[in-house]
């Protein structure tokens, strides 16, 4: 293991005014979303689209890393170029999506788990040769009533994110660690954060015992929100509160960087509640982004899947990676979204 190395690539994935996009839809999810725009999700369409992200003009000033799928390390662009190559070449780490999807924990049929870890010695390995610098495994967490989580779910999914990031770091690539608690469901902002604080002191106390070096990783988790069917929905403040209440009660300092998924909340939502929390700052680590569908809708609406659109799709995909990279500092008002 090469710490240097490891705390050298978590720092600069959360270099200042930088975040992550997350690229690295399984081929199921990215189906889903070009559904959405009527476009059949044939492997030369799911290569255009992530060609027109990662040749979008000027993004390398806000966006530090990408997250692929397996699928996209091994694809080209147009003129022949590899995609990591091609990401590396502008100044963009690549990272690859390694975990198999979350499954039902066995006899716990309303809990999931994560699966992957056989064999991901050897793909890390073969994923570094392709030129991967980082990871990320997702856990799942859904809140319902009746204790829903289960604390051994939670403990399950804190175990393989344990190991995972202990694999990832013995083959120095680091490892992004997801532990995200859906934002599907009535539950209210409370009980999110009650859970998320379960779930992340589960979590570092895993990566401890595990022997994972905390500068070498970063946490990629949900805010502390409401639940997308609560009736009462919490204010910005109470987001950005709860969740800096959460994550400095249970995330060491020692960690470089926090970089949140966008969960399923509005582009312009996820922006804000992350410029709200860079604004209350300085904080122990770095608050950042590594948003999926909160950079990629506006391109795919934009988009439609015509070659005509791509100009627009990128105009659109630049400015949600300006205006994060303006929350990353506290910058951003909803005002800017009319630019
Ligand atoms: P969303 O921002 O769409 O939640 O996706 C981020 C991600 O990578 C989930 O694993």
């Amino acid at each position: 293991m090469n710490i240097d190395e490891l705390k050298s690539v978590a720092r600069a994935i959360v270099a200042k005014q930088k975040g992550i996009l997350a690229a690295d839809e399984s081929n199921p999810t990215i189906k889903k979303r070009f559904d959405s725009i009527k476009l059949e999700s044939t492997e030369e369409n799911r290569r255009r689209y992530r060609e027109l992200l990662f040749t979008t003009d000027g993004i390398e000033r806000y966006i530090s890393g990408v997250i692929l799928f397996d699928e996209t390390l091994r694809q080209s662009s147009r003129d022949g170029t590899p995609f990591a190559k091609l990401l590396a070449g502008r100044g963009i780490i690549p990272g690859i999506k390694v975990d198999k999807g979350a499954k039902t924990l066995a006899l716990y049929p309303a809990d999931k788990v994560t699966e992957g870890l056989d064999g991901l010695r050897g793909r890390l390995a073969e994923y570094k040769q392709l030129g991967a610098k980082f990871a990320k495994w997702r856990a799942v967490i859904q809140i319902d009533e009746h204790d829903v989580p289960a604390a051994y779910a939670l403990r399950a999914n804190a175990h393989a994110l344990a190991r995972y990031a202990a694999l990832c770091q013995e083959a120095d690539i680091v490892p992004i660690v997801e532990p995200e608690v859906l934002m599907d469901g009535i539950h209210g902002i409370d009980r999110c954060e009650a859970v998320t604080s379960q779930m992340l002191g589960n979590l570092f106390t895993e990566l401890n015992a595990h022997r994972v070096v905390f500068e070498g990783i970063l946490l990629k988790p949900n805010m502390v929100i409401a639940g997308m069917k609560c009736t009462t929905q919490a204010s910005v403040q109470q987001i950005a509160e709860g969740s800096i209440r959460c994550l400095s009660r249970y995330v060491p300092a020692a960690v470089p960087g926090i970089v949140f998924l966008s969960g399923g909340q509005s582009p312009e939502d996820a922006t804000n509640h992350l410029n709200a929390m860079n604004a209350m700052g300085p904080h122990p680590w770095e608050l950042s982004f590594s948003y999926g569908r909160a950079l990629q809708a506006p391109v795919l609406a934009a988009w439609e899947g015509r070659e005509n659109n791509i100009t627009a799709a990128q105009r659109a995909f630049f400015k949600r990676c300006r205006l994060n990279s303006l929350a990353r500092e506290g910058k951003y008002n909803r005002g800017m979204e009319a630019d």
